[in-house]
């Protein structure tokens, strides 16, 4: 399972977000894309998620091409967003959010769905009568992996998991996005924490005003490197 992003370019009226971005997450790797704020990571997320159109380039999924694809298509075709700033619903319970994710199938495979959801996260399954605004910011950020989870994706996108939340914290969503890669998915997640998530990276861009601007393995990608191309606002 592929999804390739080919010089896609993403304007709002005169602003160039994307620019000529190509990218590939592949089943059972972290693609990592670093930028700063302003880079236009959600901009190329929203788009290979069917939430925006792009201007031009492609998004493949699997060979077929995708782009100007609605949301809902880009689901059922196993392609799933996990937005920016985790969007889960505070006053319902997380059950009740895991359900919302699985609206699609049938009742007995969202309750298979939910257990699966509850054995990579058992967070959530001590929880599951809690309502999901008390839970801890990581703990919403495995809510909202576990709600993408229950479309049985294939690629997820994950748009900066680990925005405030607390340092003890990040490391553990990290964790979780390496075993979501790990059960097979493909995973393509935009940060600006460099430190932590070139940790469970497997391949590794940088992202500069639009454009890709360095390419790698994570293994190479240095911190060094990295803060030299984004600037100090990656690693702080
Ligand atoms: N809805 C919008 N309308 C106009 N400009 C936007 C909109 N969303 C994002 N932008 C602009 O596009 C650029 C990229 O934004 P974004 O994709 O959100 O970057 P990032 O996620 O890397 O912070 C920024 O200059 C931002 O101001
Ligand atoms: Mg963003």
């Amino acid at each position: 399972m592929m999804l390739e992003i080919n010089d896609l370019e993403v304007h709002y009226g005169a602003v160039r977000a994307v620019r000529g971005v190509s990218l590939v997450a592949a089943a059972g790797r972290v693609a990592l894309v670093l930028g700063a704020n302003g880079a236009g990571k959600s901009s190329t997320l929203r788009t290979a998620a069917g939430f925006l159109h792009g201007e031009s380039g492609s998004i493949v999924v699997d060979g077929e091409e995708m782009r100007g694809k609605r949301a809902h298509a880009m689901v059922r075709r196993g392609v799933v967003l996990v937005p920016e700033g985790r969007k889960i619903f505070a006053p319902l319970t997380v059950e009740e959010n895991l359900r919302l994710g699985g609206y699609r199938a049938s009742r007995r495979d969202v309750s298979r769905a939910i257990g699966e959801v509850y054995e990579q996260f058992p967070i959530l399954g001590e929880r599951r009568k809690g309502m999901a605004g008390l839970l801890s910011g990581g703990e919403q950020q495995m809510l909202a992996f576990g709600r993408a989870l229950m479309s049985k994706p294939r690629v997820m996108l994950m748009d900066e998991p680990s925005m405030g939340l607390a340092p003890s914290i990040v490391q553990t969503v990290m964790d979780g996005a390496r075993s979501i890669a790990d059960s097979g998915v493909a995973v393509l997640m935009v940060e600006q924490n460099a430190e932590a998530a070139l940790r469970i990276a497997d391949d590794v861009s940088v992202m500069t005003r639009g454009s890709i601007t360095w390419t790698g393995v994570a293994a190479e990608a240095s911190l060094h490197a990295v803060h030299a191309v984004l600037g100090d606002t990656a690693l702080e």
